[in-house]
């Protein structure tokens, strides 16, 4: 199926995911990171999370340190090692900083166990409880791509801050919340003819319908191609986009990702905004850096879409992208990677009606992001 079929075909889609596995949302995003304390600095000043909790030596946690922060509907923990055993120092060797745990919040952890690994998903945390002053929380978990989990988290029966273990975090430093919600979608970057069995894995184990199909004519430019496939559940809450490299003159981001990941992993993570304008503004003032599109996308950007609600300059001036399906139409803009590694970068995303992905935007994406391959000498 083509995107352009896509919001025609939603509403079938969800009625295809299977309810095996009803999931309520995105619970939390862990990362691993070198330095939690200042990387938890830096997603406070630059994009606008609000302290929320904290685990560490402080609080009887010996091997780790976890922030928890939080926008809106977006939770992003931060975790680093406190010594030298701890195997979060493979990950970090391996990957750099990286996605290691995509968390969805569950009504039943025990079952949502019970039906991914009886239907083959891998376990890494049979169903336990875990429990403080304010009550209980049931999780579980399975492997999915390279070294990324998912946990299942059942918090009904707790009120804490965040998780059993965690304490209040507080601090007198608080920089405003830039208008970011939720997550729109959260996407993985898998190696060569990977694709295809990771999106079998969210359709058999997960119960997840395939939602749209990008092939290498769509999202190819002079030079890369790439493929993608995006899986959603049935709510479509969650929105899993797939991508693996394809044969290019010169080498695919995806494989320039693959090979400084070290393997499969989160490629960039999706949030929404009600007013992207105002956000990217907000953004940009606290050194949030994007890819540069260049003025000439905007030449032509309205005969492709069409008429829009916005003023077209600011759009330009900030480098923010347009396009439209059938059902309405969708701003986008992408950070640079966020690492030194060329790994992991963020998506700004106003939906208004589409409910698409950007297609018509990928030639002059994929142009921009070669442009900044060739600088790191890997395009
Ligand atoms: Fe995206």
């Amino acid at each position: 199926m083509k995107k352009d079929d896509t919001s025609l075909e939603l509403e079938k889609i969800v009625l295809q995911a299977e309810d095996f596995l009803p999931l309520l949302g995105t619970d939390y995003i862990e990362i691993y990171v070198g330095n939690a304390k200042q990387a938890a600095h830096y997603y406070q000043t630059a994009f606008g999370f609000q302290p929320l909790a904290y685990a560490g030596l402080e609080t009887g946690m010996t091997d780790r340190a976890s922030y928890v922060l939080r926008q809106e509907k977006i939770t992003i923990v931060l975790t680093s090692p406190l010594n030298s055993d701890s195997v979060i120092n493979e990950h970090i060797k391996n990957h750099g900083d990286g996605v290691k745990v995509l968390a969805i919040w569950v009504d039943d952890a025990a079952k949502s166990w019970k039906e991914t690994t009886s239907r083959g998903g891998k376990s890494c945390l049979e169903p336990e409880e875990i429990n403080d002053a304010h009550g209980v929380v049931k999780r579980s978990g399975i492997h999915t791509y390279g070294e990324t989990l998912h946990y299942f988290i059942e918090r009904k029966n707790y009120s804490g801050v965040f998780l059993p273990g965690y304490i209040e975090w507080n601090p007198a430093y608080k920089p405003a919340s830039l208008g970011l919600k939720f997550v729109d979608h959260i996407v993985g970057n898998v190696g060569w003819n990977e694709m295809d069995k990771w999106c079998e894995f969210y359709a058999k184990v997960m119960g997840f319908a395939q939602l749209v199909s990008f092939d290498d004519k769509d999202i190819s430019t002079e030079y890369t191609a790439l493929m993608s496939k995006v899986m959603s559940n049935g709510n479509g809450r969650i929105k899993f986009p797939i991508n693996e490299p394809a044969e290019g003159r010169k080498k695919s981001q995806i494989e320039e990702y693959i090979d400084f990941y070290n393997g499969a992993g989160v490629q960039h993570i999706a949030l929404s905004t009600d007013n992207i304008i105002e956000t990217v503004k907000a953004l940009k003032s606290r050194g949030v850096e994007f890819l540069i599109i260049p003025a000439i996308y905007y030449d032509t950007v309205l005969d492709r879409v069409g008429e829009i609600d916005e003023d077209l300059e600011p759009l330009k001036e900030l480098g923010i992208l347009i396009d439209r399906d059938e059902e309405g139409y969708l701003l986008q803009i992408f950070t640079k990677p966020i690492l030194d590694r060329p790994t992991m970068f963020f998506e700004i995303i106003q939906r208004k009606g589409a409910q698409s992905f950007g297609k018509g935007n990928f030639k002059a994406l994929f142009e921009a992001i070669e442009r900044e391959q060739g600088l790191r000498g890997t395009l």
